[in-house]
């Protein structure tokens, strides 16, 4: 079984309400996360800028370049990792759209 089996799936919201180059912050638990639409593939990350802890659903993004709203770092939106700066990178969490059409969201 992998780490992420043993995690629960809790649905966050409807894919529906998550446009293609959307992003937006939801919490599930005590864990604030970052959901982005790049051209219809979903992603979860943590809610949290690696530099200095800013949320990131404030931040933009465009095509796949996520950009922190304070000081412009940028991500690559379907990997989550760093590109300027190169040497960071988000952390993601498992995320899939169910048969009701729902995003769910795996956490620990
Ligand atoms: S807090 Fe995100 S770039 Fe500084």
């Amino acid at each position: 079984m992998t780490e992420a089996q043993q995690w629960v799936w809790t649905p966050v919201m409807e894919l529906d309400e998550l446009w293609e180059g959307d992003l937006t912050g939801v919490q599930v638990g005590t864990a604030k996360i970052l959901l982005v639409n790049v051209d219809g593939q979903i992603r979860a990350y943590e809610n949290r800028c690696p530099h200095q802890a800013w949320p990131l659903d404030q931040g933009d993004l465009d095509g796949r370049e996520l950009t922190c709203a304070n000081h412009h770092w940028v991500f690559d939106a379907l990997t989550g990792k760093g590109v300027n700066p190169d040497d960071c990178a988000l952390r993601s969490f498992p995320v899939k759209v169910d048969d009701d059409g729902m995003i769910c969201v795996a956490v620990p």
